[in-house]
This record gives C-alpha cells, sequence and structure tokens, in this order.
C-alpha cells in the first residue's frame, strides 16, 4: 500500500501516534481554532500506522506546546508522540506522559467543590492510567475518563 503523505511542515510541532478519532479532540484543547499566528493546522484522521492500527496526526504550523498543553494532550491521546520541527527537520521527539499530579488543566466535576467557589488552582492524583482515572485533592471526588475529557 502506498504511503499516505499529509504535507511536511517547516516549523512546528507534529503530535502523532494520537488514538484514532481523538485528533479533534486535541484540537479542541489546544484551542487550535484560533491560532493568534495564524499558523495553518493539518488534522489526519483513521491513518494507517503500524503500531496503532490506526491513528490520527496533528500538525500545527509556528506554534510550540507549553508543559501544560503537553499535559492535557497526554490525557486525551496517551500514544501521543510530539514532534518538534526547524526547518523541516524532527530535532526533538517525546512521548507524552500522564504526570502523577495534574494541577490547573482540570476542572472539578463535583459542583460543590471549592475550587469552584475559591481562587485555588485545581489539583488531582491520578489514580489509575489505564483506565485513566483521578482524584481531587480538595473533594476527594474521583473522575473518570468521560467527565475528565469533558472537563479539560
Ligand atoms: N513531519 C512533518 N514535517 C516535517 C518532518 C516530519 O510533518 N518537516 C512529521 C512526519 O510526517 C511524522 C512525524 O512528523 O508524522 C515524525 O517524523 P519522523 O520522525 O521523520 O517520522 P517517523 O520516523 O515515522 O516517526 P516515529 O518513529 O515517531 O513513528
Ligand atoms: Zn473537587
Amino acid at each position: 500500500m502506498p504511503e499516505l503523505k499529509v504535507s511536511a511542515i517547516r516549523e512546528g510541532t507534529v503530535i502523532d501516534h494520537i488514538p484514532a478519532g481523538k485528533g479533534l479532540k486535541v484540537i479542541e484543547i489546544l484551542k487550535l481554532g484560533k491560532l493568534s499566528n495564524g499558523g495553518a493546522v493539518l488534522l489526519a484522521i483513521n491513518v494507517p500506522s503500524k503500531k496503532l492500527g490506526r491513528k490520527d496526526i496533528v500538525k500545527v504550523e509556528g506554534k510550540f506546546l507549553s508543559e501544560e498543553e503537553v499535559n492535557k494532550i497526554a490525557l486525551v491521546a496517551p500514544t501521543a508522540t510530539v514532534n518538534i520541527i526547524r526547518d523541516y527537520e524532527v530535532v526533538e521527539k517525546f512521548k507524552v506522559e500522564i504526570p502523577d499530579v495534574i494541577e490547573g488543566i482540570l476542572r472539578c466535576a463535583n459542583p460543590n467543590c471549592i475550587t469552584h467557589y475559591e481562587y485555588v488552582t485545581t489539583k488531582f492524583y491520578v489514580i489509575s492510567r489505564e483506565p485513566l482515572k483521578v482524584r481531587c485533592h480538595y473533594c476527594e471526588r474521583t473522575m473518570e475518563e468521560e467527565e475528565i475529557l469533558a472537563n479539560l
């Protein structure tokens, strides 16, 4: 089968090995629909992959990710690889990793949690990665994958 080619980017970030079907969610959580630099965003859905069978790929021209953004991607797409591209070359490649503690990037699903009333940074402990499960530091509410993705 001929290899499927999505055009290479000159400068920016390629998020590869995203579980098939999660690419749009990655674009959504990174708010790439409204890139301030006007850079191109490319999305490939259901690309054949040796490792995953099928995968999604997101390419973002002219943008490099913050640690917080990488952590968000890890929650949505734990198999993802982040490639940093400069002058058409991959200059850095790393796998995303779900951290042990998630601070500031998730809302608590408990409407009575103090984090909704006081100006505090949210904090969750990862109690399981597969399936994904976290516990709020403030109210001890546990959240599973579906709730986590809805509250990113
Ligand atoms: N890529 C890109 N633009 C470039 C260079 C690379 O869009 N100028 C993309 C490639 O299409 C690929 C990803 O960045 O999706 C990683 O590139 P590379 O490391 O060359 O590919 P692989 O060796 O296949 O990566 P891996 O081993 O991580 O599967
Ligand atoms: Zn809470």
